[in-house]
């Protein structure tokens, strides 16, 4: 039987965000530069690098603002991205020069209201002038929806809620849809039905999937994906992240054990996995403790 493969994918790399969001040490702004060069280095192009939320929220993000003016002299070809949730997110994002921004609300109501504090209904309404703002400023805006695969206070979540969501986001502008397995529940099979449901309405490069790795299943749920034509995969170097709104939710798919995988199968990801493996070894010289990635773990990252 012909087995299909796409012949090239897009990785985003959102280990600087997600990842470092979770973390209790605050990443010096200079060592999170050096990340990111490192990460650049590897022959990543997308990558989501911060989040303009308040600092009470996320402390780890706190120098947001010194961080995207630095990054402002990097090549205008690379995506760099930042999260924000709301219009005041935006305008310091469009005040630092960033060019695409990402918008973010949950699937479930429950999740929505200890992420966002608003209800799902309340949330629409903030991003409707967020939409026009960006459109006005010439910003990208990606969406990303949250606990597609279940919810760490509701529990399971409707296909055909993630759908009319998801097409909601796309009307109101989005781009693309990243969906989130926020906690790392879901599994092979519950991918497939999912994205059957989505697929049946939706064009697969209006999608991405961003997938934790709590259950040790994001890599075989992202194999799912690549078959029924999704080629955008979010992950994190060394597996970094988690969100702090969602108890238990650990960090994303390791980008190098995608990138290994997708490499070795014949699916162009523009990295360069060596390259890639050397950043892992400075996240964990910074953060000072050996992290997620399972290719990772088989380097011996020297001093
Ligand atoms: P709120 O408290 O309801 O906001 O928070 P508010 O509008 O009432 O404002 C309260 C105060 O915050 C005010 O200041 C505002 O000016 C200030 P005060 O008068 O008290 O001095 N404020 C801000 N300051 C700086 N930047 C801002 C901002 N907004 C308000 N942007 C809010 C509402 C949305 C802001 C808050 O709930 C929040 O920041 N939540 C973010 C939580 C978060 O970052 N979660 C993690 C990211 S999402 C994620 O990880 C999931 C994802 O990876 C996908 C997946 O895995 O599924 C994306
Ligand atoms: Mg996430």
């Amino acid at each position: 039987m012909p087995y299909r493969l796409p012949s090239e994918v897009r990785v985003v790399e959102v280990g600087l965000r997600d990842g470092l969001q979770n973390e209790a040490a605050f990443v010096h702004t200079d060592d999170k530069l050096r990340l990111l060069d490192a990460l650049l280095a590897a022959g990543l192009r997308d990558i989501e690098f911060t989040s303009f939320v308040h600092p009470r929220w996320v402390p780890a993000l706190a120098d947001a603002d010194r961080l995207a003016a630095r990054v402002q002299g990097y090549d205008p070809t690379l995506r760099l991205s930042a999260l924000t949730p709301n219009m005041r997110g935006l305008e310091r994002a469009i005040a630092t020069g960033v060019r695409e921004v990402a918008v973010f609300m949950s699937a479930s109501e429950t999740h929505n209201l200890r992420n966002i504090n608003k209800g799902r209904d309340e949330t629409w309404p903030v991003f409707e002038p967020i939409f026009a703002r960006a459109a006005e400023a010439g910003l990208k805006v990606r969406a990303y929806l949250s606990t597609a695969w279940g919810c760490p206070y509701e529990g399971d979540v409707a296909p055909c809620e993630v759908l009319r969501m998801s097409q909601r986001l796309l009307e109101m502008g989005a781009y693309e849809i990243s969906l989130g397995d926020t906690i790392g529940v879901g599994d092979p099979l519950q991918t497939r039905r999912l994205l059957e449901a989505l697929l049946s309405a939706l064009p697969a490069d209006k999608l991405a999937m961003h997938m934790h790795d709590t259950r040790g299943a994001a890599l075989a749920n992202c194999m799912v994906g690549l078959e029924m034509g999704i080629t955008t995969f979010d992950t994190s170097l060394a597996g970094l992240g988690g969100c702090p709104y969602a108890p238990g939710a650990s960090g994303n798919l390791a980008t190098e054990d995608l990138v290994y995988a997708l490499e070795r199968m014949g699916v162009r990801t523009g990295v360069d996995l060596d390259a890639l493996l050397e950043a892992g070894c400075l996240a964990q010289r910074l953060l000072g403790r050996p992290l997620a990635g399972r290719v990772l773990a088989t380097k011996d990252c020297k001093e």
